[in-house]
Order: C-alpha cells, then sequence, then structure tokens
C-alpha cells in the first residue's frame, strides 16, 4: 500500500515519522520472505495516537513491526502500511535491579548490556534474535527462561481505547508463547526487575545455552525460529524428525535438516512456499499423532 497524498506525507513528516516509500519486507524478516510496502519509522512514541488517528480518518490498515524475526509475511503488494518504532539512545536505563528498556531495544544487546552490569536471569534468551517488543508481545523463551516472569510494568499503545497505557505485570497474563495482549497493542516500554548474579556467572549461562543452541538449530540460515509451538508435554520438531521429513522442500522453503521445527529460505522462497510446505507438514502430523500443530510463526498474509 501506497500513501501518495501530499497533505498526508507532511502531516507525517511533522510527527517525526520517516516515510520509506516501497519497503520490501523480505529485508525486514529474519526468513527473507515478504513483499512491499510503505514503512513509517516512528522516531517519538508520544506521536502514536496522533499517528493512529491519521491512518484512521484515511482509512489506511496498518500492522507493527518488531525486530521481525518471528513472522512470515506475504508476497507482492502488500495491503497494509507497516509502523516500526525506531530505536532511542540509550535503549535501557538502569537503577538498581529495574532495567527500563525501549520496545525497539534488540533483545541480546540488552540482556548482555545487563549481564556487564551484573543483572542475569534472561541468560538462555541471548541467542534469540529480535526486539524487546516482540519477545514481550509472544512471551519469548529458550532453556527454562522466559521474559515474561521479569517483566515490572509496560508502557503500550492500545488500539482498543486508543491511548497510551501502562500495565502492571501482574495485570498481564504470560503462558507459553503467549500472552493476554491484543493483537493490535503496540508495546512501547517495559520496566525488568532482574535478579543481580555476577557478570562471570552470568556468562558462563550464557555459553552454555550458545553451544547448545548452536549444535541443534540452523543459526547460519534464514529462519523465523521454531514454525510450531510444541504441543503440551511434546516436541514438535521430534515429531517431524520421526516421520523423517527434514530436507523437505516446496521451491526454496525447506525443513531444516539440523532442527525438524525450523523451515528454512534456502534460497528465493516465498510466502507461498513456505504457507504450503507448514500446512504439508501439519497435515502429516496430524494424520500420523493426530496432533494439530499450532503455528508459532505469526503470518500476515496479505
Ligand atoms: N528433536 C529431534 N529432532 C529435531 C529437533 C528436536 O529429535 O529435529 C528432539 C531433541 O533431540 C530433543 C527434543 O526434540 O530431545 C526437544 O528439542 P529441543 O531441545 O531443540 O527443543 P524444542 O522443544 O524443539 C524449544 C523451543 C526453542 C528453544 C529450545 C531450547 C519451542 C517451539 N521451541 O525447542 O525455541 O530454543 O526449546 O529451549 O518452544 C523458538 O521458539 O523459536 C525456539 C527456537
Amino acid at each position: 500500500m501506497r500513501i501518495h497524498d501530499p497533505s498526508i506525507v507532511c502531516k507525517l513528516a511533522e510527527l517525526h515519522v520517516e516515510l520509506q516509500y516501497g519497503a520490501a519486507l523480505s529485508d525486514l524478516t529474519s526468513l527473507g520472505i515478504g513483499g512491499t510496502t510503505d514503512l513509517l519509522r516512528i522516531k517519538k512514541h508520544e506521536s502514536l495516537p496522533d499517528l493512529l488517528s491519521l491512518l484512521d480518518a484515511h482509512d489506511i490498515p496498518h500492522k507493527f513491526l518488531g525486530g521481525g524475526s518471528n513472522l512470515l509475511v506475504g508476497d507482492g503488494e502488500l495491503p497494509w502500511v507497516v509502523l516500526q518504532l525506531v530505536r532511542p539512545e540509550p535503549d535501557v536505563v538502569l537503577d538498581g535491579s529495574l532495567a527500563r528498556v525501549d520496545a525497539a531495544a534488540d533483545l541480546g544487546r540488552m540482556i548482555t548490556f545487563c549481564a556487564k552490569n551484573d543483572l542475569g536471569g534472561m541468560e538462555g534468551l541471548i541467542g534469540v534474535p529480535g526486539t524487546v517488543g516482540g519477545a514481550l508481545r509472544m512471551n519469548a523463551g529458550a532453556y527454562g527462561m522466559q521474559i515474561g516472569n521479569y517483566v515490572r510494568e509496560v508502557t503500550l499503545y492500545r488500539s482498543a481505547s486508543r491511548k497510551v497505557e501502562i500495565l502492571r505485570g501482574d495485570q498481564i497474563s504470560f503462558e507459553y508463547r503467549h500472552t493476554s495482549f491484543a493483537p493490535d497493542d503496540m508495546m512501547l516500554a517495559v520496566i525488568l526487575e532482574l535478579p543481580s548474579k555476577p557478570y562471570k556467572e552470568i556468562l558462563k549461562g550464557i555459553r552454555i545455552c550458545n553451544e547448545k543452541r548452536r549444535l541443534s538449530q540452523p543459526l547460519g540460515q534464514k529462519s523465523a525460529g521454531c514454525i510450531f509451538k510444541n504441543p503440551p508435554g511434546a516436541s514438535a520438531g521430534r515429531m517431524i524428525d520421526e516421520l523423517g521429513l527434514k530436507g523437505l522442500s516446496v521451491g526454496d522453503a525447506q525443513v531444516s535438516d539440523r532442527h525438524a521445527n525450523f523451515f528454512v529460505n534456502a534460497g528465493h522462497a516465498s510466502a507461498k512456499d513456505m504457507l504450503a510446505l507448514i500446512a504439508d507438514v501439519r497435515e502429516r502430523v496430524q494424520k500420523s499423532f493426530g496432533v494439530s500443530l499450532e503455528n508459532e510463526v505469526v503470518v500476515w498474509n496479505a
């Protein structure tokens, strides 16, 4: 979708929103898949309510993009514009055991920064790509740790009330790869309360998790992490592997030969290819195990 109206373009500039015409979403997602649309980069969080009123007034549909690391975007010209926060400097401010973090901060950099200041707890998450906002929205987790455990307070824009709101951690439910945030809530900032730990000890934990990840996941390839959530008490990766589906492909979309719940873009995969592969694998698992796998990857299909 393209914004041509000069009066809108002018208002965007007044709201400190940078308009990038025809951005390729394939460049903004870790899968390297996705069509084109206008990208609106928000330099001042305060302008968000006015920006959304402007888009509403002109019937311009929108979606919020975080780090694009758990996302499968449709092909071709997309029927909505994409909004993304510009990361401020600094994006993490420490106050005792509290870390005030901007939603646009990179998750791994934030964890490293806190670690260097003797604040730990999230060692397992360091290799998870994406922004802190994206991690919060899905309650990202790995190696027995999840970000939701450390959330003291979240500042977000609620599309339902059209207001910036602050929620305490206990007002939000954080479950396995799921939160009580609405799909159109936009994360703006979070206060995390982290346990004190010496940097050396945190580093040891980080190294152990990184090594496990390196041995079991296709880190050098374009992927969105795990495609499916694990069903209760089971592993989607193990089930897909047991069916001998590693290497199965549709076009350049391929089940990783390293970890069967990672589907990689081995060249120029389209969203259509990836969706067909996901549907095929889901059907085979359903047939053999009687389990309906739920997507972990978020799909924005046109
Ligand atoms: N397994 C196989 N074949 C495979 C993959 C896994 O047999 O191709 C077996 C493993 O040998 C192991 C079991 O399945 O016995 C579980 O595998 P793994 O330890 O890799 O964990 P997972 O359940 O597949 C989850 C998360 C990962 C996270 C790891 C480590 C989900 C969907 N996945 O994977 O998170 O990094 O545990 O904590 O919850 C993600 O969410 O995108 C993600 C990568």
